[in-house]
């Protein structure tokens, strides 16, 4: 390679807790000489940080690692690495699979990216790492726009738990607590650049506990952080949710009331067949608790649709899930069997077409049931923060409730990114609410902030 500064491009597929490793990986990519760039074409070092648990999130990376390999005909020195779950799961497969890849390195190894690239330069083949040491946590450093909600700060990597479709446990390792102190100095990081909003990541946050603090004191930590206004978290586990995690976000104006929980399945046999570890009636008791605690919860959720052996009986009683609980959004999947994980070794029998109808049937049912609440909303009067411009250029300032309701106002002199205000809820289109500002309450001031 030249002698000129090196550049990177980086593609990230997959959860939150993927993007705030491309961050970290960019940061120590940064520190040993590359600079970043925007597009494909301008980069030495093509890596795709990707995702394992679906087999289409995985077809999707093979066929781009194929459209990459362009950059290399054209430009031997060019290098691709495959970083991530995927690359945790197939190791030198992934080679065998795409001999473009120059580098695989699973999820506990990114600070050996640059060395690693050495070794592909003065060994002349592909480089791997894919030792799981159980410790690691990565720290990556603010992102440079101060409002950019949220800024997402990863406070576990991997899980403990063991549900039979998940490949996680397998591809993010076993369950880690970063220290609050590293956390908090994050947050703080975020609050001294100007950002006020913050949401913490995990497969399961709600699970967080450390020598120094459980999770509801982690998140009342934060919340008290000077400067910080919006604390979001997910996703969470309703076995880790004790009633003093709901205590904490009642006690915290800051804390978002919005509670991402994925359900999976309705069906207490499923659930079981999952190993989910709780009943539909722990599940719902959170619910309850939550409604019960927080006047503006609002809840979304995971589905799989198809699991081994789900009966039509198992599937309506899923449908009936969604009706008790009335979730604001649905993430609705067909089962996908993964290598390897326990329940691999059922019968994927489940069809094909029936998962795709029961698919569909939750999707209509979601949008029924979202119609008829989000209507029922028109007219109340909510608190939102403005965090950017409406994408379809229509004159029209995006924000969002501190229970995570996408809201539009015309855009008016004199309100701006970060302002807080109140407003009317006009009407609903799909998912989003078009409102009028009423008064502004907060004015955002990147100075004092
Ligand atoms: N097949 C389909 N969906 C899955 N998920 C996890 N593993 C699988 C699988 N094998 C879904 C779960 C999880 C979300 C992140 O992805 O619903 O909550
Ligand atoms: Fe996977 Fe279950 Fe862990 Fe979530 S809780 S990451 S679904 S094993």
């Amino acid at each position: 390679m030249s002698a000129q500064k090196k550049r990177v491009y980086v593609e990230t597929y997959g959860c939150q807790m993927n993007v705030y490793d491309s961050r970290a990986i960019r940061d120590g990519l940064a520190r040993a000489g590359y600079s970043e760039v925007e597009t494909p074409a301008e980069a030495d070092l093509l890596l795709l940080n990707t995702c394992a648990v679906r087999d289409n999130a995985e077809q999707r990376v093979l066929g781009r690692i194929g459209e990459l390999q362009q950059y290399q005909y054209a430009r031997p020195e060019v290098r691709i690495g495959v970083l991530g779950c995927m690359a945790q799961r197939l190791g030198e497969k992934l080679v065998e699979k795409r001999k473009a890849v120059d580098l695989v390195v699973g999820t506990d190894n990114y600070g050996r990216i640059p060395e690693l690239l050495e070794k592909v330069e003065s060994e002349g083949r592909a480089q791997f790492d894919l030792a799981v040491d159980g410790t690691t946590t990565y720290q990556a450093p603010p992102e440079v726009d101060p409002l950019n909600n949220s800024h997402f700060i990863s406070i576990t990597r991997g899980c403990d738990y063991r549900c039979t479709f998940c490949i996680v446990p397998y591809t993010r390792g076993p369950l880690r607590h970063k220290a609050p102190t590293q956390i908090l100095e994050e947050v703080r990081a975020v609050a001294e650049g100007g950002g006020v909003e913050v949401t913490l990541l995990g497969q399961n946050v709600t699970a967080y506990r450390h020598a120094e603090a459980s999770f509801a004191q982690l998140i009342s930590a934060v919340a008290e952080v000077d400067g910080i206004r919006r604390v979001r978290f997910l996703t969470s586990h309703p076995t880790d949710f004790p009633a003093a995690t709901l205590h904490a976000i009642a006690a915290h104006p800051e804390i978002s009331p919005w509670l991402h929980m994925p359900i999976q399945s309705g069906s207490d046999r499923v659930l079981r067949r999952m190993k989910r570890g709780h009943r539909l009636s722990d599940y719902m008791a959170v619910v309850d608790l939550a409604r019960e605690l927080l006047p503006d919860v609002a809840f979304s959720t995971d589905i799989i649709v198809g699991f081994p052996g789900e009966t039509e009986e198992d599937f309506e009683a899923t449908l009936r899930v969604m009706r008790d609980v009335g979730y604001d959004s649905a993430f609705t999947f067909k089962y996908s069997p993964r290598p390897d994980t326990p329940a691999d070794r059922l019968a994927d029998d489940v069809s094909e077409e029936v998962k795709r109808v029961r698919l569909a049937r939750l999707l209509d049912l979601q949008e029924c049931l979202w119609a008829e609440r989000g209507r029922a909303m028109v007219g109340q009067e909510w608190k939102i923060a403005i965090e950017g411009t409406d994408q379809k250029g229509r004159g029209f300032w995006r924000g969002r409730t501190l229970n995570n309701r996408k809201v539009l106002i015309p855009e008016r002199p004199g309100l701006g990114i970060g302002d807080e205000l109140r407003v009317k809820v006009l009407r609903l289109e799909g998912t989003t609410f078009f409102a009028e500002p009423l008064s502004l309450t907060w004015k955002y001031d990147r100075v004092a902030a």
